[in-house]
C-alpha cells in the first residue's frame, strides 16, 4: 500500500487468503455497550469493544456528560474496562457542543439518552454528519416532550432540550432504522408507562437484546420493540462478538480471490445481521456459518467462505434489506462478477448513509466497466464473470469506511492495482482492515 496526495494504491494480494482468523468488535453493540453503562447506576465491566474513530465518538460523548469511562487497549487491539454511569443523577451539561464526528449511531442515540433530563446539549458532527436526516430523529422525540433548537432544524448541529415528564408514546415508524428505533427505546426507558417502536420491516435489534442485560423490561419480537418505564439502567457485563459487517469484507475477498479459502472465529451470527449470508448462499457462494455460543441474548460463531467460481446474480426483496444495509456496497461488488443480473429492491435508505451509497455505487461500478441503474428505489447489476478493472482505475470512497474496503477489494483481488481516494475512512470502522487481509496471505 502507498498513498499520495489522498489516493492510496491497493495492490493485488500476493497469495490466496487462507487460515483462521478474528475480526474486531462489533460496532452497532460497541456504541450501545458504551452508551448504555454511560446511563446506568454503577460501574459496568465491557470487553471486547472496538477500537475505532466511530466508537471512540461514543467514549468522548459519554465521558463529556459525566460518565467516567476507563477503557484500556487490550493485546487483541480490542478495549476494555469500567465504565461507570451518571444513574439516577443524570449527565451533566458540557459546556462544548458534543462533536460525533462521522458517527450517526453516536448523534442519534444522544438524542434518546438526553431527552429525559433537563439539559440542552448541542449534538453536531463531521461534514457527512451534518447531511445527515435528522427529523426521523426529533419527531418522535418531540411528541415524548422533548424540544429542540433551532425550531424545524432537519440536519446538525441541533440543541436537545430535555425534559423530566417524558410521554411514552407508540410509534409507527416510516423506515427501518435501528437507530431510530433505538433513540426513541433509551428515551422511552425515563418515560412513565410503555414506549413501543413499530418498523415497517426488521432492523438489527441490539437494543432490545441489551437494554434487559441492564435491568430494563423489555419485550420484542417482529418489527415491535416495547420498553417499560420509568426505570434507571443497572451496571451490567456486556461481552462484544466480532462484527459481521467487518467480516463481510474478508467473506466476499475469499469468494472473489482465487484459491482462498477462511474461518472468521467469534462473530456476531444475530440474524438481523447476517444477511448478507443468506444472500451470498443464494449467488451460490461457497459459504457456511457455525454457531458456537452466545453471549446474553447475541449468538456468535464462525464464518467460513471459499472461493467460488461460477456465483449467479439474485435478487434481494425489500424487507430484507435492513439486514445488510451497510454490505449493500460489497455485494453488489460480488454481483459485479457474477452470471447474469442481481436486483437489491428498494435501497432508498442507502441513500442517507455516510454518503449516498446508491451513487457511489453506480459510479465505482462504471469505472469498473459494469452496467448497473436504479430503477425507482430498486438497484440492479449486471455482472460480468471474468471482470477485471484497468489498472490504476481510481475508485472514490466519498470518506465512506464502506465504501473504502469495496473498492479495496478490487485492488487486493484482481490482477492489477487500483487507487482509492481517502481509504484512510476504514478507521471508522475497520482500522485494521488492510494488515488483517495481508496478513491472511501469508
Ligand atoms: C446502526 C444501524 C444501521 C447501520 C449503521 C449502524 C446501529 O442504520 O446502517 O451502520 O448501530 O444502530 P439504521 O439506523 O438505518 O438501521
Amino acid at each position: 500500500m502507498s498513498t499520495e496526495s489522498g489516493k492510496t494504491v491497493i495492490r493485488p494480494l500476493t497469495a490466496p487468503i487462507e487460515g483462521s482468523t478474528h475480526v474486531p468488535g462489533d460496532k452497532s453493540i460497541s456504541h450501545r455497550a458504551v452508551l448504555l453503562s454511560a446511563m446506568a447506576e454503577g460501574t459496568s465491566q465491557v470487553t471486547g469493544i472496538l477500537d475505532s474513530a466511530d466508537v471512540r465518538s461514543s467514549i468522548a460523548a459519554a465521558e463529556a456528560l459525566g460518565a467516567k469511562v476507563s477503557l484500556e487497549k487490550q493485546p487483541d487491539g480490542s478495549l476494555a474496562g469500567g465504565i461507570t454511569g451518571w444513574g439516577a443523577s443524570g449527565p451533566a451539561e458540557p459546556a462544548e457542543p458534543i462533536d460525533c464526528g462521522n458517527s450517526g449511531t453516536t448523534a442519534r442515540l444522544l438524542m434518546g439518552m438526553l431527552a429525559p433530563w433537563p439539559v440542552s446539549v448541542t449534538v453536531t458532527g463531521d461534514q457527512s454528519l451534518q447531511n445527515r436526516p435528522m427529523r426521523r430523529i426529533t419527531a418522535p422525540l418531540m411528541k415524548m416532550g422533548v424540544r429542540f433548537t433551532p425550531e424545524g432544524r432537519e440536519t446538525l448541529p441541533i440543541t436537545v432540550c430535555g425534559t423530566k415528564s417524558l410521554k411514552a408514546i407508540t410509534y409507527d415508524a416510516p423506515m427501518a432504522s435501528a437507530q431510530l428505533k433505538t433513540a426513541i427505546l433509551l428515551a422511552g426507558v425515563y418515560a412513565d408507562g410503555t414506549t413501543t417502536v413499530n418498523e415497517p420491516a426488521e432492523s438489527r435489534n441490539h437494543t432490545e437484546l441489551m437494554l434487559p442485560e441492564y435491568g430494563i423490561r423489555t419485550t420484542a419480537a417482529a418489527r415491535t420493540a416495547s420498553v417499560v418505564g420509568p426505570s434507571i439502567p443497572a451496571a451490567a457485563e456486556v461481552v462484544v462478538p466480532g462484527d459481521p459487517s467487518s467480516a463481510a469484507f474478508l467473506v466476499c475477498a475469499a469468494l472473489l480471490k482465487r484459491g482462498s479459502s477462511i474461518q472468521i472465529e467469534n462473530v456476531s451470527l444475530n440474524t438481523a445481521r447476517i444477511g448478507f449470508t443468506r444472500t451470498l448462499e443464494r449467488m451460490g457462494a461457497d459459504i457456511a456459518v457455525r454457531h458456537t455460543g452466545s453471549e446474553g441474548k447475541e449468538p456468535y460463531g464462525i464464518i467460513e467462505a471459499a472461493y467460488t467460481e461460477g456465483l449467479r446474480g439474485c435478487e434481494v426483496p425489500a424487507e430484507k434489506i435492513a439486514s445488510i444495509v451497510d454490505e449493500v456496497p460489497v455485494l453488489a461488488l460480488v454481483a459485479a462478477h457474477a452470471r447474469g443480473v442481481t436486483v437489491f429492491r428498494d435501497v432508498s435508505e442507502l441513500r442517507v448513509k455516510e454518503t449516498d451509497r446508491v451513487a457511489a455505487i453506480l459510479e465505482g461500478l462504471e469505472t469498473l466497466g459494469v452496467d448497473a441503474w436504479i430503477d425507482g428505489n430498486d438497484l440492479f447489476v449486471e455482472g460480468q464473470p471474468g471482470l477485471r478493472a484497468e489498472q490504476g482505475s481510481v475508485f472514490d470512497s466519498k470518506c465512506d469506511h464502506r465504501l473504502a474496503m469495496t473498492w479495496a477489494l478490487v485492488g487486493l483481488c484482481g490482477p492489477v492495482p487500483i487507487e482509492v481516494e481517502n481509504f484512510d475512512s476504514v478507521k471508522i470502522s475497520y482500522p485494521e482492515f488492510l494488515n488483517d487481509i495481508e496478513r491472511l496471505t501469508r
